[in-house]
């Protein structure tokens, strides 16, 4: 039988080398310990987690999506760390709210890609490189799993932050090793975030690594040729060299959404209690204008949330002003604190001019 310390040690171990199984049993057995210890309280709280935990983590079941097991994972070799995360797509594209130009673009790769055989018999091959560019909470991430989800293929989320090692010239290796993993069969893989590395370093450092970083990255893309779909994502492409741009098939910008689009997503978002009847929801939208797709979905939840504890069922327009204002003051404490903002204030209407567009909202 294990020490309780001893068991600590075994699931923090099995947690950092993400071996799901021997998380599991580890874990299994101090709760049998804190049971015999008479430790109820603690035994079912964990037990819990456990349970609750098992939909979530990439467990059998993820890694059965891409035929694979846990061991077969590319990973870190100082820290053990895995470098990808399998996730098993359930967004569909139809359930976005996207600019039309990013649709058909979207589609016209879904297209090649289903008929990727009769393309190659040509001696062609459909769009496999895509760099998907623009502010934070717009779309990239979930677009990359509308996808997946569009080409029945799981998504292959490859973590940067795994990736970049301080050990000289395993950050290389690293990537290396990503892409013999994804070139083993197909699926789609997004390179989330490919250009943000450690935020400890100073901004000079972190220039240099990051050119390295990138400059490694693109070059394996380039000579890239399995049937995995590539997907890039930034939302730094100012500091992308323009020479770069030409190894993407396709380069899609996930701008804010206008007016149009902000009305879309606060419906989509409310249809559980409805919105009270003579709502201006045109020049609700208007008032929202410089915010993002996630800013957006969160007032209408916001609101939604709000409303069914103060029961007032449908949604009334102030309810979703107050969440607006409370959403807009998030965003700015949040660009005030991480640097990664500051070009999404620049962006972004300044705090008066989006204060003065709730403002007319609120006087008629
Ligand atoms: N086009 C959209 N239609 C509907 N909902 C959206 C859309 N874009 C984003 N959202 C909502 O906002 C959330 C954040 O989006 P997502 O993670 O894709 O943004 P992102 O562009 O990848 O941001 P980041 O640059 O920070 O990674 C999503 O979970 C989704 O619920
Ligand atoms: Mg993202």
């Amino acid at each position: 039988m294990s020490t309780t310390g001893e068991l600590v040690r075994r699931i923090v171990q099995a947690f950092m080398i993400g071996d799901a199984s021997s998380f599991r049993t580890a874990a299994e057995e101090y709760i049998a310990e804190e049971r015999r210890k008479n430790h109820h309280v603690l035994a079912r709280d964990i037990e819990k987690l456990l349970l609750n935990g098992a939909s979530t983590t990439a467990s059998a079941r993820t890694l059965a999506l891409i035929g694979t097991q846990s061991s077969d994972l590319p990973r870190d070799k100082e820290r053990g760390t895995v470098l990808v995360e399998i996730i098993e797509p359930k967004r569909t594209l139809e359930s976005l709210v996207l600019a039309e130009g990013i649709r058909n673009t979207l589609s016209a790769v879904i297209h090649e890609n289903r008929h990727a055989d009769v393309l190659r018999s040509y001696g062609l091959r459909p769009a496999s490189k895509i760099l998907f560019c623009g502010p934070p909470g717009c779309g990239k991430t979930v677009a990359a799993e509308g996808v997946a989800q569009a080409l029945y293929l799981p998504l292959v989320l490859v973590r940067f932050d795994a990736i970049v090692s301080s050990y000289l010239g395993e950050t290389a290796a690293n990537l290396r090793k990503v892409f013999d993993f994804v070139r083993t069969r197909p699926m789609v893989a997004l390179f989330d975030e490919f250009d943000a590395i450690g935020k400890s370093r100073t901004a000079e450092e972190e220039h240099g690594e990051l050119k390295r970083v990138v400059n490694s990255f693109l070059q394996m893309l380039d000579r890239f040729r399995g049937e995995t779909l590539l997907i890039a994502a930034t939302n730094h492409q100012g500091l992308l060299d323009s020479a770069l741009w030409r190894r993407f098939d396709e380069i899609l910008f996930f701008d804010r959404p206008d007016t149009e689009a902000i009305r879309e997503i606060l419906v989509r978002n409310t249809t559980q209690l409805g919105l009270e009847q003579g709502t201006d929801l045109e020049r609700l939208s208007r008032g929202l204008c410089g915010m993002s797709h996630a800013d957006i979905e969160r007032i209408a939840l916001d609101a939604t949330k709000a409303s069914i504890l103060m029961n007032r069922h449908p949604i009334e327009a102030e309810a979703l002003i107050a969440s607006a204002e409370n959403q807009r003051r998030r965003v700015s404490l949040t660009d005030n604190m991480t640097s990664k903002s500051e070009q999404h204030a620049s962006q972004l209407p300044t705090h008066d001019q989006r204060g003065t567009c709730l403002d007319e909202v609120r006087s008629p």
